[in-house]
């Protein structure tokens, strides 16, 4: 350390060593080899997801990621939603890097109150309706609080005197932890972790007569996806969801809403829970993805205040949940999805595409249907043809990212902010593989 190189907090070096460290370690990864990157993601990172790229991305903006390599790539997945608002959002960045700039606490412990948690609360509740929020990080930590809210009402206060039991949907996704693994219907996803948790009981989406048959006096939830995402963007028949909240109240069963992926303006509403009206609001809503407009991990459950109050002190919580950096980040992504009009967007935009979608599917002999909500779009290939990993494959070598979702659906969800010729970008793709 220089003599006029001053120590700050704490740390072992200098300001100006500091600096030039950080620059270092930042150049390091700009400049890791795409050989040096596969290697290493090889042998020192779990095997639990495959790669459908080996060139490296390096920088992001909107819809856009750019390689090692110098490609440029639309992301037609919009990082699984979590990309809504597209990548890097100028709102958000400049946000963080006054909250930096400040020496602003990023982790404090919920024992402390944080200025901005309750600007937070104050802004979600406010734009959702609400009474108040459980923060939390991953998306699964969302249907994994829900479930154990649901949990404490049913034994608590309807007071069932059975195993409580909650219903779920084949085809549907929930995250991986312990408790929602065991809903995945493929064996890759199953095997070998049981024995698993008990009290769920499965029946098949979109079939009320099942629903009907399969309440009984143990039953204390329904967890639904209004849409399945990964089950291949799968829609409900009409009046389903109508069906399904009535028969709940009738029953005393809640109804949580799992929209991780839904939420956030992604099916041209707020919550894709709207579309129904409001007898179709869901007493535990889960939420996930672009509430951080990418930056950080950030989930939560939104309930009435009863339901929530049944959360105390000691019963529910994690380090990282709600805390000052994660709130601050999802403070400012509150206001970037209001100020873009995600959910009027993505409407637009959604019909746009669908209509252009359907002309390709119309003259292509390897599409089955086109199907979709706003931006979330699922096409539907036809079997025996090439499968949807097949196309994610030939899609990225075109410049594109679109992912298969059980075998024979391929999944276009892209940033919302997309522009009309990104979008126009990606049709063409599209063109040139479906119909040639
Ligand atoms: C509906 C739904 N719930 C939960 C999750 C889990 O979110 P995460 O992967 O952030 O844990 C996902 C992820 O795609 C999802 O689509």
């Amino acid at each position: 350390m220089s003599k006029t190189d001053t120590k700050i907090n704490n740390s072992m070096l200098g300001r100006s060593e500091i600096q030039s460290m950080a620059e270092k370690l930042y150049l390091e990864g700009l400049n890791l080899s795409a050989t040096e990157t596969i290697e290493l993601l090889k042998s020192t990172v779990a095997h639990n997801y495959g790669l459908l790229s080996q060139d490296p991305v390096i920088r992001a903006e909107g819809a856009w990621l750019y390689t090692r390599n110098g490609r440029k790539i639309f992301d037609g997945v919009a990082a699984y939603s979590a990309a809504n608002l597209g990548h890097n959002h100028p709102l958000v960045r400049e946000m963080l890097l006054h909250f930096l700039a400040h020496q602003s606490p990023t982790v404090l412990g919920r024992f402390m109150p944080d200025p901005f948690l309750a600007l937070f609360g104050r802004k979600i509740t406010e734009m959702t309706g609400y009474d108040c929020f459980l923060p939390a990080n991953g998306g699964v930590e969302a249907p994994e609080g829900a479930i154990k809210l649901a949990r404490r009402w049913g034994n608590n206060i309807k007071k069932v005197k059975g195993t409580p039991e909650i219903i779920y949907f084949a085809g549907c996704f929930h995250g991986r932890t312990l408790t929602v693994t065991q809903m995945l219907g493929d064996d890759i996803a199953l095997d070998g972790f049981g024995p698993y948790v008990p009290g769920f009981k499965k029946i098949p989406f979109g079939d009320f007569a099942a629903l009907k048959n399969a309440v009984n006096e143990n039953t204390i939830a329904i967890l639904i996806e209004p849409i399945q995402g990964e089950g291949g963007i799968n829609i409900p028949p009409d009046g389903y969801l109508q069906e399904l909240h009535n028969y709940a109240r009738k029953n005393n069963v809640l109804v949580i809403y799992d929209e991780v992926q839904t939420g956030w303006g992604r099916t041209g509403k707020l919550f894709a829970w709207e579309h129904d009206g409001e007898n179709c609001r869901p007493d535990i809503l889960c939420f996930g993805k672009s509430i951080s407009a990418g930056y950080a991990p950030v989930s939560g459950i939104l309930a009435r205040k009863e339901l929530m109050d049944l959360f105390g002190p000691g019963s529910h919580g994690s380090t990282f949940g709600g805390c000052p950096i994660s709130s601050a980040i999802a403070y400012a992504a509150l206001h970037a999805i209001e100020m873009e009009k995600l959910p009027e967007q993505a409407s637009e935009k959604g019909k746009y595409l669908m209509t252009e979608l359907q002309k390709i599917a119309d003259k292509s002999p390897h599409i089955e249907s086109i199907r979709g909500k706003g931006l979330m779009i699922g096409i539907e290939l036809k079997k025996g043809g090439p499968d949807g990993h097949h196309y994610s494959e030939i899609f990225m070598e075109k410049g594109m990212i679109v992912k298969d979702t059980h075998e024979w659906v391929l999944r276009f969800t892209p940033p919302i902010v997309a522009s009309k010729d990104d979008l126009d970008y990606a049709l063409k793709l599209m063109r040139e593989v479906f119909i040639g």
